[in-house]
């Protein structure tokens, strides 16, 4: 079974920022990554239609034998994490944005989240952000229209630009020094994010962290691949597979397809 992939699905492009880190540190495990790009963005749809996509793309990855499933998608997590815990018996790891460092960090007691709606909505957003910001100003801002550029792969472009120069408004007037990043997607549009904001504000995500936690999951279950070979890695997309395959880039062992579903 430590041979098995380990599974990953996210509404598009985005969760990639999150396997990216994944296989970096576990550069033996095989993985099989399945994009959603055409039900992109989820971070619109109501709470039912989440939870819908995400047993539909966790079946998928269970009849591809996976032996864990990683939701590099905050959207997915907050809106179908605990529905989908009740109903399989296969390992999985969410992500959340990185309310706790952001909070525990800050000097200016000021913290902006940068996430989708359907992430800022959900119960266990709510849980998370009372549990660790009491003290702490947070400042909400749905992306609205960031994924859909990047998933129409036009993430370095002036359009993107123009729309995050009006996203960052609250967080520059609010007085914010550390910058939560919510959503998968958002580690792409970084590098843009850092030349708008001032420079005391530190920009964080949770992708090292979910590597880290499927790393001691692994150990945990017994699940890790030790066999000492470098991982293969296979990538789907249910929409026009070149943002995913710019997105990417080059990395070893690796096959980029097309699937109907
Ligand atoms: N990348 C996902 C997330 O982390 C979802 C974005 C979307 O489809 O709206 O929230």
């Amino acid at each position: 079974m430590s041979k098995a992939a380990l599974g990953f699905f996210d509404s598009g492009v985005g969760g990639t920022s999150v396997w990216k880190e994944v296989i970096d540190l576990l550069p033996y495990e095989n993985t099989i990554y399945l994009a959603d790009s055409k039900n992109a963005p989820y971070g619109i749809k109501s709470p039912d239609e989440i939870i819908a996509l995400s047993i539909k793309n966790t079946e998928f990855l269970i009849s591809k034998g996976c032996k864990l499933i990683a939701i590099p998608c905050n959207t997915a997590t907050t809106n179908a994490i605990d529905y989908l815990r009740s109903k399989y018996s296969i390992p999985l790891i969410g992500i959340e944005p990185a309310i706790k460092p952001a909070a525990l960090q800050s000097d200016t007691k000021k913290i902006g989240i940068l996430a989708t709606k359907g992430t800022l909505s959900s119960q266990l957003f709510k849980t998370t952000q009372e549990k660790f910001s009491q003290d702490i100003d947070t400042i909400e801002v749905v992306g609205t229209g960031i994924v859909e550029l990047i998933e129409a792969g036009k993430t370095n472009t002036v359009e993107m630009k123009t729309l995050l120069r009006r996203i960052v408004e609250p967080f520059m007037i609010s007085g914010i020094d550390y910058l939560v990043l919510g959503c998968s997607h958002y580690p792409y549009i970084k590098h843009l994010l850092e030349t708008l904001l001032p420079k005391n504000v530190r920009i964080i995500d949770s992708g090292a962290a979910v590597a880290r936690q499927l790393l001691v999951t692994l150990q945990q279950s017994k699940l890790l691949n030790e066999d000492g070979k470098l991982g293969h890695h296979q990538l789907y997309s249910n929409a026009n597979c070149t943002t995913l395959k710019e997105i990417v880039g080059v990395v070893e062992n690796m096959t980029i397809e097309h699937l109907d579903f």
